[in-house]
């Protein structure tokens, strides 16, 4: 089976360390030729505006051409085709596919169908690996390492794919974990039974203010109405945190606000022009390390 990226946990952590050094490389240099000839698939059954723009991007820059859909609905999907004929189908039109699915586990099943390699783009409130790779990169470059870093994740711990995927990580780099989200919305057991297997610390509370003075990385979350049943249960919480400019009084200087993006009132515009922002830079970050993921998984690089 060709190798896939499905969940963080597929790379080791020599592998993510090659991915963010090949990353550097092509920010450098943004535009090498050499998956000339080759189709890269971006199939998204969800809605999406960096992690595919990003993706098509970097397929582009490496030379290749870029096939796929931004709506299932325009799709034989919508005449019952399964997920399992939708991806043998496109495996043989394309040498590697990526994916976004809302169905927790639909990568990994799309993974063991495929003929070619499979880059899991987001399969609902499970992973989101890319993006991972992003954010640690985006760590590195604001933080000058890896290790040791004080995180505050903010907002919906609970269904967040892009905490789970980047808590895992960074247990390769002795970090502290500070999970700041309502009680609704904890980060899972099975996560938390993941850090103390490891003795990785981590402190919970609901106070965003309680936190922001000692952390390097305050990684805010959007609290995402298209994974709650209940929409009185998304009411209650929809507005529990709002970051602003005031609120920086005090920071690390060193200190930078990561978001996956797309934001909604979670982080006022005033914030944007403080030094501490880094968001709008982060997904620009993507492309690069999309670049290199696609890279490696085609045994390029
Ligand atoms: N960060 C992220 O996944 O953004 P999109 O949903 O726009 O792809």
């Amino acid at each position: 089976m060709a190798k896939s990226l499905i969940s963080i946990q597929d790379f080791t952590k020599e592998e993510i360390l090659h991915v963010l050094d090949v990353a550097r490389e092509f920010e450098k240099d943004r535009s090498q030729d050499f998956l000339h000839g080759k189709i890269v698939a971006c199939i998204f059954f969800e809605p999406s505006t960096r992690t595919r723009l990003s993706f098509e991007t970097a397929a582009n820059r490496l030379g290749a051409k870029v096939i796929g859909f931004s709506d299932a609905g325009n799709t034989s999907i919508r005449k019952g085709e399964s997920l399992k004929d939708t991806i043998k189908m496109v495996s043989n039109y394309a040498d590697i596919i990526v994916m976004r699915h809302p169905l927790e586990g639909s990568a990994r099943y799309a993974s063991e169908v495929a003929s070619v390699p499979v880059i899991n783009a987001g399969d609902g409130a499970n992973q989101h690996p890319s993006q991972t790779l992003l954010d640690l990169y985006s760590i590195r470059q604001t933080q000058g390492r890896l290790d040791g870093i004080d995180i505050n994740m903010v907002g919906d711990l609970k269904y967040g794919r892009t905490v789970h995927s980047l808590l895992q990580a960074l247990s390769h780099f002795s970090p502290s974990f500070i999970f700041t989200s309502p009680q609704e919305l904890r980060m899972p057991a099975e996560y938390k039974d993941f850090l103390d297997e490891r003795h990785i610390p981590y402190r919970e509370t609901s106070e965003l203010a309680e936190h922001i003075a000692d952390t390097d990385i305050l990684y805010m979350t959007r609290i995402q109405q298209e994974r709650f049943t209940d929409p009185v249960e998304y009411e209650k919480v929809k507005n529990v945190y709002s970051l602003n400019a005031q609120m920086l009084a005090g920071v690390r200087d060193n200190m930078r606000i990561l978001h996956p993006l797309p934001r909604l009132q979670e982080i006022a515009a005033d914030v944007d022009d403080t030094p501490y922002a880094y968001y709008f830079r982060q997904a620009e970050n993507g492309m690069y390390v999309r670049m290199a993921i696609i890279s490696y998984l085609l045994g390029k690089r």
